[in-house]
């Protein structure tokens, strides 16, 4: 009986080692170890053993039965190990996986597609600084010191010593500081060439002021447009924003200027769009038909003169919207919370 058992375990372990899958190793189990198997059926034997071998005779069914189930596992995990090698190997041939493709920011979209729309009429894309003076930001721009308007702005300052002319400096509150930045390049300029002063700017910029709430962020993007010229008047505003309104928003929407005031032009106007909705007839959005872009108005005299220009000979408009604000006011586009644009949740941003 002895000798049968060893050759059962001798026949099988090369059987288990040469198996190339699991399942012919489940065979090789069930051959060997299963109900009917080689081992099972030998073990059946032991009651014609003497009945002094039986003890030892069991001991070595159990050991080849061990013997046997250990090949078994070891064959098997090395035949795991290799098929997962094998998936790991580049398959050249196999198609590629596409990676999924982002886009830009929206507000990134917005100031290209604003960029296009003014170039296309003759304006230059300028920046000026960010951190700013208090001249350029308020003083120049017909804002005498410590006038209640400034408050509207709701600046941040730098705590640094005052420049004493510049005065403190600040972040700016608006894209208006790069007027008489403009106006002081061009007068160079004209001295250089002699030629006019014929500016067409358009600033895209990052602003900030104290402000956190669903439709504020404490720091957002303004577009100011600056042409001055000779001759230039409020036709040509009006003509300007018409023609924004229409490229940007599409021909079924309209401008109106209304009277407002601002230190820096005057006239003043505030800008109103008509509503995507219901295109100015009234809707539970816009109530009485119109969303409010922002301000406009002809250059003040005390600007030109800031900026080096004689008033006398030059006359010039401005206007300064918000990049998050027109973008909102574009159809299909809802954005409860503004602050979600400068968060980093993808979910947000992927939707667009
Ligand atoms: N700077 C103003 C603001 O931030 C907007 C503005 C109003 C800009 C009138 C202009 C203008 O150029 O003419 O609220």
């Amino acid at each position: 009986m002895e000798n049968k058992l060893i050759n059962i375990k001798n026949n099988a372990i090369p059987m288990i080692r040469d198996a190339e899958t699991p399942q012919e190793l489940e065979e090789v189990r069930v051959q060997v170890l299963g109900r009917n198997g080689q081992l099972t059926l030998a073990a059946k034997e032991i009651k014609d053993v003497p009945a002094e071998d039986r003890p030892r005779m069991g001991k070595v069914i159990n050991e080849i039965k061990t013997i046997v189930e250990d090949a078994i596992n070891t064959q098997l995990s090395s035949i795991t190990n290799q098929q997962s090698k094998r998936k790991a190997a580049i398959d050249v041939t196999e198609p590629g996986i596409k990676p999924s493709l982002g886009h830009l920011h929206l507000i990134t979209q917005a100031i290209h597609e604003i960029t296009t729309i003014f170039e296309q009429i003759g304006f230059t894309r300028v920046r000026y600084p960010e951190v700013e003076w208090d001249w350029y930001a308020f003083e120049a721009l017909n804002f005498p010191e410590n006038h209640p308007a400034r408050d509207d702005w709701e600046t941040f300052f730098m705590k640094e010593e005052p420049d004493k002319e510049k005065g403190p400096m600040l972040l700016t509150p608006h894209t208006s500081s790069g007027q008489v930045r403009e106006m002081e390049r061009h007068v160079k300029q004209a001295k250089q060439t002699k030629q006019p002063i014929d500016i067409k700017m358009l600033n895209i910029a990052k602003c900030y002021r104290r402000q956190s709430d669903v439709s504020h962020t404490p720091m957002f993007h303004q577009f100011e447009g600056l042409v001055v010229g000779k001759g230039i008047a409020i036709t040509h505003l009006k003509g300007t924003l018409d023609y924004f309104v229409k490229s940007y928003f599409g021909e079924k929407r309209t401008a109106r200027i209304r009277p407002y005031h601002f230190q820096f032009t005057e006239p003043s106007f505030e800008v109103d769009v008509t509503c995507g909705v219901c295109l100015g007839k009234g809707c539970k959005l816009c109530k009485a038909g119109w969303l409010e872009m922002g301000g406009s108005g002809m250059v003040h005299p005390n600007v030109l003169k800031a900026g080096g220009i004689d008033p006398e000979e030059y006359t010039g408009f401005a206007f300064g919207w918000g990049v998050e604000r027109v973008l909102m006011m574009k159809e299909g586009i809802t954005i409860d919370d503004l602050r979600l644009l400068y968060s980093n949740k993808l979910e947000f941003h992927e939707q667009f």
